[in-house]
């Protein structure tokens, strides 16, 4: 078992409002944060977020606001700092690329790869779209024209500043080779085997010039230069927990993460620049990459720039924190896409929520009252039926099965099984007739049957606790080991006629 638990998501761009995307990369790593700290103690684990605030996007976002791109920056920031307050995200640090800590780290990476020759200066010619500010290469032209915007361009000749990527496409293709755990899920590990495969690597231009984009970390050797944003904002994994010492050697109690989490579509900046990067600064690579899918609106993928986002903070409002994390990491199998609905959100809470779980704490909590007074009766093995004794298996393996289902980012899948162990016991219910074994004053039989309820609730409450943290202590606060609190029910039905 890992002695320590790192783990990342990517830092959000701050040019708009978090939407549903966003949210899901920070629910997924705050469950396994959670369930981490349960495992291997809470010191032992440290989650980073955090916000990527250089680069065209953010001062053209700025701009249009009349704002300074950090106030600008400021003010997205304290956005997505609310939504992760209201969706109980437990991060230990959140880092923004423009902090002292980071600036100064990446001018440290940017000078140390510069004296080892691995960046290197270059002039190229290009064609600049004013309107645009961007630069393109003959090849990304439209018809001789900006593919944006359709407009003239003007050719151009930029003096830039390259990292030698090629120089280390061998070394990648053998470390994958090597690590078939490196990328998950498989599907993104041949993605990525196979692009290395057929192309071969450009270097990466790593720099803009300071005179068409300001807003960025100037290079330590070429102050007319600002740092590439993807080069800038990879380094903060590094940057947040550790530092270089005076023979640039990277020191950190954290790195390697442990895993690092993305959506599908920054997977090679994540799986292809940055080992490279971190391999050339001598510093060993992540133990994990793990892309998720994407969150689509019909047949589109959920995007400010296609104006089809739902604000997360407004789903957990209208259903719940915990009903909206458990919709998300539930409905689809971590690593595919799948298709945003409220009614699907609806559909869960009502079937799984509110009949499953729910159900089963109300009546077993309505029984202890009639038949006990409050109190939780003690459970005597020799009074289990068959039915007990399975349901009594189920529940000592369970805690098993979700950490090796967790072990794998198989959140569907851990809450399937616990969703199955809820099941039984409301089956259990239904089969064994408790108010028939009052009836018949079979008072030890009855005993035990609710014991073993309270006992499955309870752990449930405890596997269950890292996907829905507030709801775990609904149920510890009602379900004592000894007494019950009862209250309203967990999760009243939702009417949708
Ligand atoms: N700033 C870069 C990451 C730099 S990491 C050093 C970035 N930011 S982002 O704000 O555009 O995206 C952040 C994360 O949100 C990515 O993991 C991305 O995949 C995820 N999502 C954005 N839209 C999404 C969906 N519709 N569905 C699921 N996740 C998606 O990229």
């Amino acid at each position: 078992m890992a002695d320590k638990f790192y783990i990342t998501t990517p830092l959000y761009y701050v040019n708009a409002s978090p939407h549903i995307g966003h949210s899901y990369t920070c629910i997924a790593a705050d469950t396994l944060a959670r369930h981490m700290r349960h495992v291997i103690g809470e010191k032992n684990v440290w989650f980073l977020t955090g916000t990527d605030e250089h680069g065209q996007k953010i001062q053209k976002a700025a701009d249009a606001q009349g704002l300074s791109p950090l106030v600008f920056a400021d003010n997205t920031v304290g956005q997505f700092k609310k939504l992760w307050e209201v969706l109980n995200i437990s991060y230990n640090d959140f880092i923004r690329t423009t902090e002292d800590r980071h600036k100064r780290v990446v001018a440290r990476v940017l000078d140390i790869l510069y004296k080892k020759g691995d960046i290197y200066q270059d002039t190229y010619q290009g064609w600049y779209c004013t309107p645009c500010e961007t630069f393109w290469i003959e090849s990304q032209l439209s018809e001789g024209k900006c593919p944006d915007c359709k407009r003239p361009v003007e050719k151009i000749s930029e003096t830039n500043y390259f990292f030698k990527l090629s120089k280390y496409q061998d070394w990648l293709v053998e470390h994958i080779k090597n690590n078939p755990d490196f990328i998950k899920p498989a599907s993104r590990y041949e993605e990525v085997s196979r692009f290395l495969e057929l192309n071969k690597l450009s270097d990466l231009c790593i720099s803009r010039p300071r005179e068409r984009l300001g807003w960025g970390i100037p290079l330590p050797f070429s102050p007319e230069h600002v740092t590439y944003v993807w080069f800038d904002a990879l380094i903060n994994y590094i940057s947040a927990v550790g530092d270089f010492n005076d023979e640039g050697k990277y020191i950190s109690r954290w790195w390697p993460a442990d895993i690092q989490l993305m959506g599908k579509d920054i997977l090679r900046q994540h799986a292809v620049y940055w080992p490279i990067m971190l391999r050339a600064l001598d510093i060993a690579p992540p133990k994990l990459i793990f892309a998720h899918g994407w969150w689509m609106m019909g047949e589109s993928k959920m995007s400010k720039s296609l104006g089809n986002v739902v604000s997360p903070i407004e789903m957990a409002h209208k259903y719940g924190t915990d009903p909206y994390r458990y919709f998300l990491l539930r409905d689809v199998p971590f690593g595919l896409d799948g298709n945003f609905s409220e009614e699907s959100i609806i559909k869960r809470y009502n079937s799984d929520l509110a009949n499953d779980l729910g159900n089963l704490v109300f009546r077993t909590l309505t029984m202890i009252e009639k038949y006990f007074s409050g109190n939780v009766p003690v459970m005597q093995d020799q009074h289990l039926s068959a039915q007990g004794k399975l349901i009594k298996e189920k529940l000592l393996n369970i805690e098993q099965m979700v950490i090796s289902s967790l072990n794998v980012c198989g959140f569907s899948q851990a809450l399937e099984e616990v969703w199955s162990l809820i099941n039984m016991a409301n089956k259990y219910v239904e089969d064994t007739k408790p108010w028939n074994l009052a009836k018949e004053n079979k008072t030890e039989e009855l005993k035990t049957f609710i014991a073993l309820l309270a006992k499955v609730i309870r752990q449930v409450g405890k596997t269950s606790a890292c996907f829905m943290p507030k709801t775990a202590e609904a149920i510890f606060g009602q379900i004592g080991e000894a007494t019950i609190n009862k209250s309203g029910p967990l999760f009243p039905r939702i009417d949708t006629k």
